[in-house]
């Protein structure tokens, strides 16, 4: 296992299986350090990290400010549309200015390149907190949900829609654990080639498998999770009809469900836009760990910030 603090996270990639397993052990102590009642550590004492952010957020911007506040240090928020980056300064001007005043920057971007460029321009560790190509952090934290709710094992994990950020990351980690892993999304919003090529070099390794299958009522036979994200991400709004005329068929709802597992759970990083990409008798079913899902984003960031910064 390498040693992660200093390094940046702007992608699954950027972890070995066993890093990604001692985040898990150290998130495990740190919950039920939580849930005892004892929150403060001190393993960010004395530093500052900043939360930047080109795009709106609940969960993340909130697991990583109160994360950051747990562990001894300060958290500064940091919108982009109130910094000097609204009239023309740079991004690695920004990056050069940031790594003098603070210990890590976390950054929600539209581009995966800005997260580059500021890891490139700054000698501070940079977390990727939602690209247009990847979302690691929710990833990890899901993974982690799902190890707690079916035992670490290998399970067959679909993912029902938009090959976006979120399945992009959901894949190339399921690979990295030895997970079977479907993706059934339509032909057009399959995730990119480069992903899927990576994922299934990364299985061939771990024992895992990847498949693409187009087929919903197909692709969610036998599941032990099944997971979907929002047909519209932040920045497609303008393509917004036309996702919601080719959608429809992988709605998460009763009939799909009622094809899997009989003890399969479902997941949704959220925001869920509901009666779209999820039904609310399924978001509010039996079968639902979506809340307890985003519970386990403030544990792991706190992992991912104490290990990584
Ligand atoms: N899942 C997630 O990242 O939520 P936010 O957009 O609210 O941060
Ligand atoms: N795919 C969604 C995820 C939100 C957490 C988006 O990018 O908007």
């Amino acid at each position: 296992m390498g040693y992660m603090k200093g390094r940046d996270l702007l992608s699954i990639l950027d972890l070995s299986k066993e890093e990604m397993e001692y985040i898990f052990y150290l998130a495990k102590s740190l919950k039920s350090d939580f849930l005892s009642g004892k929150k403060q550590h001190d393993y960010l004492k004395g530093k500052t990290v900043a939360l930047f952010f080109e795009k709106p957020s609940t969960r993340t911007r909130i697991s990583f400010e109160v994360g950051v506040y747990q562990l001894g240090g300060h958290p500064l928020y940091l919108n982009a549309q109130d910094m000097q980056l609204k009239r023309g300064e740079t991004i690695s001007d920004t990056a050069r200015v940031l790594e003098r005043y603070v210990d890590g920057i976390m950054a929600r971007v539209y581009q995966h390149s800005t997260l580059e460029e500021l890891a490139k321009w700054s000698n501070i560790p940079v977390i990727n907190g939602l690209s247009d190509l990847e979302h690691p952090c929710q990833v990890i934290s899901d993974y982690y949900t799902i190890f707690e709710k079916k035992g670490y094992k290998k399970l067959k994990i679909v993912y029902l829609g938009d090959g976006n950020n979120v399945a992009n990351s959901l894949i190339l980690a399921g690979a990295l654990l030895g997970m079977e892993i479907v993706c059934s999304s339509p032909k057009e919003y399959y995730p990119p080639l480069e992903v899927i090529r990576k994922a299934e070099d990364l299985a061939m390794k771990t024992g895992g498998s990847v498949k693409i299958i187009e087929d919903p009522k197909e692709a969610v036979k036998n599941a032990d999770v099944l997971y979907t994200d929002v047909w519209v991400s932040m920045g497609q709004e303008e393509e917004k009809e036309l996702r919601r005329r080719v959608f429809p068929p992988y709605q998460l709802n009763k009939d799909l469900v009622s094809l899997a597992k009989d003890d399969v759970i479902v997941m949704h990083c959220l925001p869920a836009h509901r009666g779209e990409e999820i039904t609310d008798d399924v978001m509010d079913g039996e079968h639902s760990v979506v809340f307890d899902q985003a519970e386990n984003r403030l544990h792991i960031q706190k992992a991912i910030l104490a290990l990584f910064i």
